[in-house]
């Protein structure tokens, strides 16, 4: 074709012209810069495929990307596309204040334009660190272009003295030893060069490995993506095969619209429930299901992981990790043993229903115990509750599976926090008076207030901690890692900067926490809090930026935490 020709549909890189006022100078100009970077006719008449490189130097969860787009590149090769990588922002979770999850939804919005605005006919998305796989699903629900999604894979483990570490449960488990003195200053020093030994995602059950397991079950990913670790040769087979679907995709489209149905959803949450994965996947999944379009609330979330039980034994809520697991044989085995459970009907990108999928797998092998099966369960049915109550009165989420038992009926006098700096600066005060009976209370840490961080699982006062105690009531309008453990209450909805209940909690009110029956509640009366509500002052919102355009269109978490324009 020349340059001043036009198809009748355009195709690859005649997609989307510059606007010139000149459809053919466009075509003439843009071929023309093509030619300048070494593509000719037999190049431009491919399908082309964009593939988003979130590779960073402040990222180095996706420090292994580069091979793996070297994989996808190679399938979009050999199934006759042509790859064109471009970059998007990456999200490194320790790397960015005050918390990632506050440019969640930029990167979402970035992807979600770039695969509008630049040639391509479909897009393979390369993810992995926490936040980064659920904006791209929010993208890919976003945008009429086929997308596909690859995951960098997780960390493999190491050891310290001869006890096998990985990020970040033990992260959090060796801090919190540190803090009650139980290892010194070398030691603790020692650890940290051990936690995070590869490239990859943290190795365990947390947020990364949840999105990516939830992905796959979605159908947003080939079969298997969701466990090989990133230093393996199945992590790059996978990502060849993902360049090839990816051109098949851009010939016979199948949008992430098509592919994300409640069916899906319901999947995906059964799974959740299954892996006992993070509470953040709440969130992004009442995020993504938004987008597309699909009818889940919160109390779906506590509905379905009511009927299944803990069938994988992964840390923070068993023992294992992400290796284990991928051993094990990962999703499409726990997807075989939970088969009765499911809608074997949905078709995900593969385009194979997943009954045919799991009529050609085995269930998981006897031999191993890290995926079990329904009759021999790792933990009882509930691993996440949704609450409701006078303190959350459209909703909080408790990981029941990492709290302790004897916590999950408590009442107790509320200690607050303003804020994660005001807990920072006074959770280790010699003089606090706190007790192991206290309900520490954090607020102003929801999506308005600072971006929704992951400060909800406060450490214990290292005064309590020294004694021994390990575990008490958190509650809090934050997040959690999905690395983290503890007794803790999160996402309550309205959060405290919205005049959600939360804000009017005074030091020594008692707070009742009843997870058998699904309530939380402030124990004070109305009158009081109708005289507390008086004396609410919002937050100043930030004067510009993209924090100003976050805070004041950002959505509750039991919405998704989206912003309400998307
Ligand atoms: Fe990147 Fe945990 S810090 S996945």
């Amino acid at each position: 074709m020349t340059p001043n020709e036009s198809p009748s549909m355009p195709q690859g890189l005649d997609r989307g012209m510059t606007s010139y006022g000149d459809l053919g100078f466009s075509r003439f100009l843009r071929r023309a810069f093509l030619a300048a970077a070494g593509f000719d006719g037999e190049d431009l008449n491919r399908p082309v495929i964009g593939i988003a490189n979130l590779t960073s130097d402040y990222n180095p969860c996706h420090r292994d990307m580069p091979a793996l787009i070297d994989a996808v590149r190679r399938g979009v090769l050999e199934a006759g596309g042509l790859p064109f990588v471009f970059p998007t922002i990456s999200l490194g979770e320790s790397f960015l204040t005050p918390t990632s999850m506050l440019y969640r939804n930029l990167l979402a919005l970035e992807t979600e334009e770039l695969i509008t605005a630049q040639p391509m006919d479909a897009a393979v998305l390369l993810g992995g660190c926490d936040k980064t796989v659920p904006a791209q699903l929010m993208a890919a629900a976003s945008v009429d272009v086929p997308v596909i999604l690859e995951v960098t894979g997780s960390m493999i483990t190491s050891a310290w003295r001869g006890e096998q570490l990985g990020a970040c449960t033990d992260c959090r488990r060796f801090w919190a030893r540190y803090r009650a003195g139980d290892l010194n200053q070398a030691e603790i020093e020692e650890v940290g060069v051990n936690l995070a030994t590869t490239a990859g995602t943290c190795m365990v059950m947390g947020t990364a490995s949840t999105m990516a397991s939830v992905t796959e079950v979605l159908g947003m990913m080939l079969p298997g993506g969701a466990s090989p670790p990133a230093p393996s040769g199945d992590r790059l087979r996978h990502g060849v095969a993902t360049g090839r679907r990816a051109v098949e995709l851009a010939r016979s489209p199948i949008l992430a619209k098509q592919v994300l149905t409640r069916g899906a959803f319901e999947n995906a949450l059964r799974v959740l429930a299954a892996l006992g994965g993070s509470t953040n996947a709440v969130v992004h999944l009442l995020a993504v299901a938004r987008r597309a379009g699909v009818d889940i609330v919160l109390d779906d979330f506590d509905r379905l992981a009511r009927e299944i039980p803990l069938l994988v034994d992964l840390k923070p809520s068993g023992q294992g990790y992400m290796e284990d697991f991928h051993q094990a044989g990962g999703v499409p085995k726990l997807l075989k043993a939970l088969s009765t459970e499911l809608d074997t009907t949905q078709i995900g990108l593969s385009g194979v229903s997943l009954a045919d999928q799991l009529a050609n797998t085995a269930g998981p092998h006897p031999t191993q115990k890290t995926i079990r099966v329904l009759t021999d369960p790792v933990g009882p049915p509930g691993a996440l509750a949704v609450l409701r109550g006078s303190l959350a009165p459209d909703g909080a989420v408790i990981k029941v599976s990492a709290a302790t038992s004897s916590l999950l009926t408590h009442v107790g006098p509320a200690l607050v926090f303003e804020s994660p700096e005001d807990a920072a600066r006074r959770l280790d005060d010699p003089e606090l008076d706190v007790t192991a009976d206290h309900v520490l209370v954090l607020r102003n840490a929801g999506p308005i207030a600072s971006g929704m961080p992951e400060a909800g699982s406060l450490p214990i006062p290292k005064r309590l901690a020294a004694t021994g105690i390990t575990d008490m009531v958190r509650v809090s309008d934050a997040r959690m890692s999905g690395t983290s453990y503890g007794t803790v209450v999160l996402h309550c909805c309205p959060e405290s900067a919205a005049g959600g209940p939360l804000a009017f909690v005074k030091d020594g009110d008692l707070i009742s926490l009843d997870v058998p029956n699904r309530k939380i509640d402030l124990l004070v009366n109305d009158d009081e809090l109708a005289k507390r509500r008086l004396e609410f002052q919002p937050p100043k919102v930030a004067a510009r930026g993209w924090r100003r355009l976050h805070e004041t269109t950002v959505l509750q978490a039991n919405e998704g935490a989206d912003l309400n324009f998307l």
